[in-house]
């Protein structure tokens, strides 16, 4: 990732700081999320937190010790000047096509977070990045948040009575519509992120990963549609 790079680097920091308010409904989307994700544990892995912009302070401050995957300077500096929390970082970048053997043998009893960084790497092998994500995922509890659906000049309607299982590309598509009423639906150019492919509806032993969607106005034109996955190991306590 670049250091001028949208999605990480300077130009995110300086879009954070601008669109605080803006963003104060994706942060409350991502405390209930995390907050619904019931995980017992002291310690956590936070992949991608950058400065802790989408993070809630009181989840964060439940846990003993926090672990984090960060490979940008300043945003581990911001991250301890938001929250008061220092965070152990591991020297290492995450790579699904060739992962870190520290990672992929990560102590199973400390859950993961993704942060909103799967699909904002580059991946050439999907077929390889899925298999090392899923040998990572096995046994363990974990979460991502992830960009699905994104476009300019559209609204994210997300029904108040959601299930959690995994909704089809048609049916986050029935969810948007233009902001401009003489913008026909047919007419929104939307991008469909890699991510999404990633976490299917399964049952692994006896449970389930949870999904839940919701609307990210990132700048006041362009809008994402996250992807909450969650998933609870349960018997494991850390
Ligand atoms: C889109 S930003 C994360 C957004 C942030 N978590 C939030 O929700 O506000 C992606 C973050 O991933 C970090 N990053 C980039 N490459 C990475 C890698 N290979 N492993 C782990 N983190 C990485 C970037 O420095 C950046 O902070």
């Amino acid at each position: 990732m670049n250091f001028l790079n949208s999605t990480g680097g300077l130009i995110y920091h300086i879009r954070a700081k601008r669109y605080t308010s803006l963003w104060s409904a994706h942060r409350s989307a991502v405390q209930s999320f995390l907050e619904n994700w019931l995980i017992d544990s002291d310690e956590i892995l936070l992949i991608g937190p950058s400065g802790g912009y989408s993070l809630p302070l009181s989840w964060l401050r439940s846990f003993k010790r926090i672990i984090a995957i960060e490979p940008d300077p300043l945003a581990r500096m911001i991250f301890q000047s938001r929250t008061g929390l220092r965070p152990e970082y591991l020297k290492l970048k995450l790579d699904l096509e060739n992962p870190d053997p520290v990672i992929q043998s990560f102590d199973r009893a400390v859950p993961i977070l993704f942060c909103n960084i799967l699909g904002q790497l580059p991946v050439k092998n999907e077929y390889l990045a899925i298999k090392n994500l899923n040998t990572l995922l096995e046994g363990r509890s974990y979460a991502s948040y992830h960009d699905v659906l994104s476009g300019k000049g559209i609204q994210v309607r997300v029904p108040t009575q959601s299930n959690s299982k995994k909704k089809s590309v048609n049916e986050l598509r029935a969810w948007i519509k233009p902001e401009d009423s003489l913008v026909t639906r047919e007419k929104i150019e939307l991008n469909q992120h890699q991510a999404y492919d990633w976490f299917q509806q399964a049952v692994t032993n006896t449970f389930e990963q949870k999904f839940t969607y919701w609307e990210w106005a990132i700048t006041p034109s362009q809008t994402q549609l996250i992807e909450g996955v969650s998933y609870l190991q349960e018997g494991i306590k850390k």
